[in-house]
Parts: structure tokens; sequence; C-alpha cells
């Protein structure tokens, strides 16, 4: 089969760990015959400079044309100052929003050989955990109402939390399917005992919930399931929740990993196309340095095999090769603890090699 993959490589390591990924994609599309045609546009920090915007019409038609988008990272401080408007955080929202994705998913998954970075003390963890965390991505307060007034006190400036039944609908939907492939347990988080918005949420989660039977849904509240993430992970299976709460708990579960250079996501919608990307930013403190973890970012090509092309085999092929390299031992300086570390590169090849 063939596939036209648009890169948006972005900011700081951001051209260097797609580069990694490109090269793997490469080799598994040699090793089962498939054609993987890569397109780089630019996003973020770099556009901004060129074109003076961090998401340039061309990035977004480029995406729309794809079978599929891989993103490294965006931003650093160069491009700190600027007006929110046109920061190159700007540029995702506007990205995910042009290409719809409203689901964004979020594996944090404990690697047994990587036990020892895990923040967590080892009895709570003695089993591990694997959360799959489905965050809503179009809606919510990142795209309510938002603006500046004159208030009680003065000047002022409100954001506004806001879901509607659709938008609840149909992200509750993905969570259940994902639960029903996985350990049939889904936890829906929200702040029903004092949000309008979240009480909808949970309504709509609850009905859904009807046409799931064999999936067993609970509901949390969203300060209780921080606790419950270091408490006791191993208890999550698949989590839903909104934007804004599903970026603030997504960062806490990639953290108790111990190892966020290693976490792919996908955000999807209702097409089979895509965007992929590590869940860690730019690290504009080690671009082109080859200290870069690339596995995050070949992860993320990964789930795209898997979500984006259906290829099941060819994903589950990077996978393995990764656990392997680990299992090996090998390590980048993000997870060596001042062992001997690979470069970005040699990592690559090791999983290259493995595949
Ligand atoms: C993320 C990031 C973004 C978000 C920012 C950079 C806009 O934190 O992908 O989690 O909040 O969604
Ligand atoms: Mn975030």
């Amino acid at each position: 089969m063939k596939f036209n993959i648009a890169l948006l490589k972005g900011d700081g390591i951001g051209p260097e760990i797609v580069e990694s990924a490109v090269r793997v994609l490469e080799v598994v599309g040699k090793k089962f015959g498939h054609e993987f045609d890569f397109k780089a546009y630019d996003i973020g920090g770099v556009a901004i400079d060129k074109y003076g915007k961090p998401l340039p019409e061309e990035t977004v038609s480029g995406c729309l044309a794809s079978d599929s988008v891989l993103l490294g990272a965006v931003g650093g401080p160069k491009w700190d100052t600027l007006p929110g408007n046109i920061r190159p955080e700007k540029a995702l929202l506007g990205i995910r929003e042009a290409m719809g994705l409203f689901t964004n998913l979020r594996p944090a998954k404990l690697y047994s050989a990587l036990k020892d970075d895990c923040p967590l003390r080892s009895d709570i963890v003695e089993n591990g955990f694997d959360i799959m965390i489905v965050r809503e991505l179009t809606g919510g307060i990142y795209f309510g109402e938002r603006g500046m007034r004159e208030g009680k006190y003065g000047e002022e400036a409100y954001d506004t939390e806001c879901y509607s039944r659709m938008e609840i609908e149909r992200i509750a939907k993905v969570a259940f399917e994902s639960a029903r492939k996985r350990r049939g347990k889904l936890i829906s988080i929200d702040k029903a005992n004092v949000l309008e918005s979240s009480r909808l949420w949970r309504k709509v989660v609850h009905e859904i919930a009807e046409q799931y039977p064999d999936v067993e849904c609970t509901d949390m509240l969203v300060d209780n399931a921080a606790m419950q993430l270091v408490r006791n992970p191993a208890q999550f299976d698949v989590i839903v929740t909104s934007n804004m709460f599903g970026d603030i708990l997504s960062d806490e579960a990639s953290q108790i990993t111990g190892s966020i250079g290693m976490l792919p996501s996908a955000s999807l919608g209702e097409t089979k196309r895509g965007l992929y990307e590590p869940i860690h930013g730019s690290a504009p403190d080690i671009a082109g340095k080859g200290l870069a973890n690339p596995i995050a970012t070949i992860l993320s090509a990964a789930m795209m095999l898997l979500y984006s092309f259906g290829l099941s085999e060819e994903h589950d092929c990077i996978v393995n090769a990764v656990d392997k390299v680990l299992e090996e031992g090998f390590r980048t300086a993000d997870i060596a603890h001042g062992a001997p570390a690979l470069s970005t590169t040699e990592i690559t090849d090791k999983i290259i090699e493995r595949i």
C-alpha cells in the first residue's frame, strides 16, 4: 500500500526525532511492502520566523491533503514572549481544530525495563500499570468564549468551559470502544459536584454506557483522580475526560511512568487521518546535540500505522523492536541515569536492527 505522510517537524528537538521516526517507517515499509511518501511543512516557531505566523495555510492544506500527519514538537524560549494568538502553541490548537481531531489518545504504561525510573514507591507499582487516557481535544475551555472586560474589581479576563451533548457523546463512544478492546473498564472524570458542564458530561456518559453493558463504567471527580493516579495507578484502564482535565491528568500520568521521552499520542477525528506526536515538548536546551530520545516519536509513528492505516502487524513490529532495545539495556541520556547512553541516531539504529 502507498501512504502520504505530512511531516511537521517543528522546533527544538522536533527535526531530529521526526527524522528517526521517518527512518523507522522506511524500514518497516520495505519489510512489509508499503510505500511512504513524506512531505514536510512548517509549524510553530520556525513558521513564525519564516511567515510571521505559527500555522501557515499551506501547512493546514498539506495536512488535509495527506493520509496522516506526524508532528515533532513546537515552541522555545525565542517565541515565549509573543502575544497568545501568534505563539507556537497556538498552531497546535489550530491544526487540531482544522483537522477536526476531537479525540486525543494518550497511553501511559510502565515499561518493565524502566521500573526503576518510576517515581512511585515500588509496592505501589508492583504489578505495573497501563492506562489509556481519552482526552476530548476540540472543545471545552480551550475553545470556549473568552475575553477581557470591566468587572466588579476592574479589569478582568474570562474563559468559558462549554460542552454540547454531541461533543460528549462522540468522545464517550471512542472511550467505550477503546475500553471494550482493552480490559473493559472505563472511568469518566469530571467535576460534577461544581460544574454544570460536568453534570451534562456525566449524564451523557451514563446514557452512552447503556449501549456498552460489557464495559464497567464509573465516575470519578477530577481532584480525586489526581490523587488516585499516584495512590493506585493500576486501578485505571481507560480514562475519558474533558480537554483541560485531560491535559493536566495526562502530564501526571506520563510523569509516573518515569519516562516522558517514551510516550506517544494520537489525535483522531471522524476520518482515518490523524495527527501523531510525542507527549514531550521541544526540549530546546538539548536540541541539535543528538541527546534526544526518539522513542516517543517512533511509537507515535507506530500508532499511525495502527489507527490511520490499519497495519497492526507493522505496528506490533515497531513496538516489539523498542521493547527489545530497552530490555537489552540500551538507553538514551534521559533514561540512562549517568550510565553510558546512546545518541538519537544510535538508538534509532538499534531499533531498526530489530525490525
Ligand atoms: C498538550 C499541550 C498543549 C495543550 C498546549 C501546548 C497547547 O500542553 O498537547 O498537552 O494544552 O493541549
Ligand atoms: Mn499538555
